[in-house]
C-alpha cells in the first residue's frame, strides 16, 4: 500500500463524520434483512493473512468486533493474537470519556509506526471515536498513514470499505451520522462458547447531559423479537449456556416501535427466559424507566439471574437533574427495596460520576450517603470527562481536578468496603456456579460466576460450562472461594 502522507487529500470523497447532525432523529430505523454482501473481487482476498481487532469500551463495542470478526474470517483471514505480525489490525474505539480516547491515539502511533515498516500493513479506526469530528478531523490533520476510518453505523460496510482500500489505494473514510437502521442477518464469530452478547436495542435517545453515546451511536433501535429470539435459540441449539441482553438501556426496549403493539423490555425478557437457555442477564439499564414489571418477571423465572446494573450516577437531585437524569434519590431507593424485596440475594451494581462541572463537597457527599444507604455490591466510578458535543461541555466548571481526583479515592475507597461486606455474606452458602475453566491465576483452580455475577474460585473437579455447587469458604472484595460440594 503506498504512503497516503504524500498525497493530497481530496475531502469532498470522503463520508465525513457531524456531531450537529448525529444529535437529529429524523428518520425512523429501517429492519434490513439484506444489507450484507461479500464483494466479488475480495472474496478469498484474506486467505493465507490475518488480523487483529483491539477493542475499547463497552458490551455494543464487544459485539461489533464480533460481527467484523466475522465478516473478515468469511473472505479467509484468520485471527492473530500479535499485532505486530498481523497483516490487518482494526481500533474498535471507545469515546466515552477523554481517558479511552488517548489511549487509541498512542495505538495509532504505534500501528503507523507497523506501517513505515511494512507498506502492505493495512491499519483502520472504527467504533465511537470515528463517529467525532474532532478525531476524524486529528487523524487527517496529523498524516497517520491510517488506511480506514469508518463509523459505527457502518460495520457491515467493512468488506466494501476493504475493498476500497485495497484497489483504490487511498484514505477511505465512511463515517455515517444519523442513518442508523437495524442490519440483521450479519455472520460474527462469537470469542466465548459458553456465554454470549445478544443486542436487543441499538443507540439511545436519553441525552444525558455528559455522554456522548446518543450522538456516537444514534438514535434508539429496538431489534424485533423474532429476530432476538431467534438468535437465542440459535445459541442454545450451539451449546451457549448464557445469553446477555444488551443495549445501552435495554429498558427502554420497544418504546420505538410503530405498530401499536405493547412489547416492551419485561415481555421480551420473559420470552427470552422461556427459551429455557440456562441463564439470562441484561444489561444496562437507566433507572429512570425500570418498571416493577421488569422485577417481577425476573421473580417469575429462575434462569433470569439475580443481577441489576442500575446506574445512578450522583445521589444529589440537583446534579441529577443537570445530568438530565432527574430521577428523586427516594424513588430510586425505593425501586432498590422493591427488588431486594422480591429478588432475595439480588446484586445490584451501578455506575458514579465525581466531578460533573461545579459539584460541590455537599453533593458529592450526597452520592456517599447514597451509597451506604444501598450498600451496592460493586461500583464502576469515574470523573466527569468533558465530550465536545454534549451540553454539559459548555458549562464552565470551578472545580479543580485534584479536588475530583480525592473525591474519587474518597469514594472507590467506599466501593471496596461494600463489596468485601457484601461478598462476605455468601460464606458459608451454597451457589450455583457456571464454569468458565481453569483460573487465570492458578491452574489448579477452578473459576466461574454465580448468579449475581460474582467471581467463584473453587477447588474440585468440573468442565467449562457445567453448573456446579460450590460451598463459599471466604470472601474478598473481587472474589468468592470456595470447594465443590457435589
Ligand atoms: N447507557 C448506560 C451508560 C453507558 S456509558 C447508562 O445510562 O447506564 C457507561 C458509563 O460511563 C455511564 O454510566 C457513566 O457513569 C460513564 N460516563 C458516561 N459519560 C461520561 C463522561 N462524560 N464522563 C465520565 N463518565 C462518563
Ligand atoms: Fe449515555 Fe444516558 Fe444514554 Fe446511558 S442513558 S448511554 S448515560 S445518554
Ligand atoms: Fe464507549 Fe461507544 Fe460503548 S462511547 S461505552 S464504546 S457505546
Amino acid at each position: 500500500m503506498d504512503s497516503k502522507s504524500t498525497k493530497k487529500r481530496d475531502l469532498s470523497k470522503y463520508f465525513l463524520p457531524d456531531i450537529r447532525q448525529a444529535r437529529k432523529r429524523i428518520k425512523k430505523a429501517d429492519i434490513i434483512k439484506d444489507g450484507f454482501e461479500i464483494p466479488a473481487n475480495i472474496i478469498n482476498y484474506g486467505e493465507g493473512k490475518t488480523y487483529h481487532i483491539k477493542t475499547f469500551g463497552c458490551q455494543s463495542n464487544l459485539r461489533d468486533t464480533e460481527v467484523m470478526m466475522g465478516m473478515l474470517e468469511l473472505i479467509g483471514y484468520e485471527y492473530n493474537e500479535d499485532v505486530n505480525t498481523s497483516d490487518l489490525v482494526l481500533l474498535n474505539t471507545c469515546a466515552v470519556r477523554e481517558h479511552a480516547e488517548s489511549k487509541v491515539f498512542a495505538d495509532i502511533g504505534i500501528l503507523d509506526r507497523i506501517k513505515k515498516s511494512n507498506p502492505n500493513f493495512i491499519f483502520g479506526v472504527c467504533g465511537c471515536m470515528a463517529q467525532e469530528e474532532a478525531v476524524v478531523n486529528r487523524i487527517l490533520k496529523s498524516n497517520f498513514n491510517v488506511d480506514f476510518i469508518f463509523g459505527t453505523h457502518n460495520v457491515h460496510r467493512i468488506l466494501n470499505l476493504l475493498e476500497q482500500v485495497i484497489f483504490e489505494k487511498n484514505l477511505v473514510v465512511e463515517v455515517w451520522s444519523h442513518e442508523g437502521n437495524v442490519i440483521e442477518n450479519l455472520p460474527s464469530k462469537r470469542t466465548n462458547n459458553l456465554k454470549g452478547f445478544v443486542n436487543v436495542m441499538y443507540g439511545c435517545d436519553k441525552f444525558c447531559t455528559y455522554c456522548i453515546v446518543p450522538m456516537t451511536r444514534g438514535k434508539i433501535r429496538s431489534r424485533r423479537k423474532e429476530d432476538i429470539l431467534d438468535e437465542v435459540h440459535q445459541m442454545i441449539s450451539e451449546g451457549y449456556k448464557e445469553v446477555t441482553l444488551i443495549g445501552q438501556n435495554v429498558n427502554s426496549y420497544g418504546i420505538d416501535f410503530d405498530n401499536g403493539e405493547n412489547y416492551l423490555f419485561n415481555n421480551l425478557l420473559e420470552d427470552v427466559a422461556k427459551t429455557g437457555i440456562e441463564r439470562v442477564r441484561f444489561t444496562t439499564s437507566n433507572p429512570w424507566n425500570f418498571t416493577r414489571s421488569i422485577v417481577d418477571t425476573m421473580k417469575k423465572y429462575p434462569n433470569i439471574m439475580p443481577h441489576i446494573h442500575l446506574p445512578i450516577q450522583s445521589g444529589d437531585e440537583t446534579i441529577l437533574k443537570k445530568m438530565n437524569r432527574p430521577m428523586k434519590i427516594g424513588d430510586y431507593i425505593d425501586l432498590v427495596d422493591y427488588i431486594r424485596a422480591n429478588i432475595p440475594n439480588c446484586s445490584i451494581t451501578t455506575d458514579l460520576i465525581v466531578g460533573f462541572p461545579n459539584e460541590t463537597k455537599e453533593q458529592f457527599n450526597k452520592t456517599l450517603e447514597l451509597y451506604k444507604r444501598i450498600e451496592f455490591d460493586n461500583a464502576f466510578t469515574f470523573i466527569y470527562s468533558k465530550r465536545d458535543g454534549t451540553v454539559a461541555a459548555i458549562i464552565p466548571d470551578e472545580i479543580p481536578l485534584s479536588e475530583k481526583k480525592e473525591r474519587l479515592q474518597e469514594l472507590n475507597e467506599m466501593v471496596k468496603t461494600f463489596s468485601k461486606k457484601n461478598n462476605e455474606k455468601y460464606v458459608n452458602k451454597v451457589l450455583d456456579v457456571l464454569v468458565d475453566g481453569p483460573s487465570k491465576k492458578d491452574k489448579t483452580v477452578i473459576s466461574g460466576y454465580s448468579p449475581q455475577w460474582k467471581v467463584v474460585n473453587f477447588t474440585g473437579s468440573a468442565k467449562s460450562g457445567e453448573i456446579v455447587k460450590v460451598l463459599i469458604t471466604s470472601a474478598s472484595r473481587f472474589t468468592l472461594n470456595g470447594k465443590m460440594i457435589d
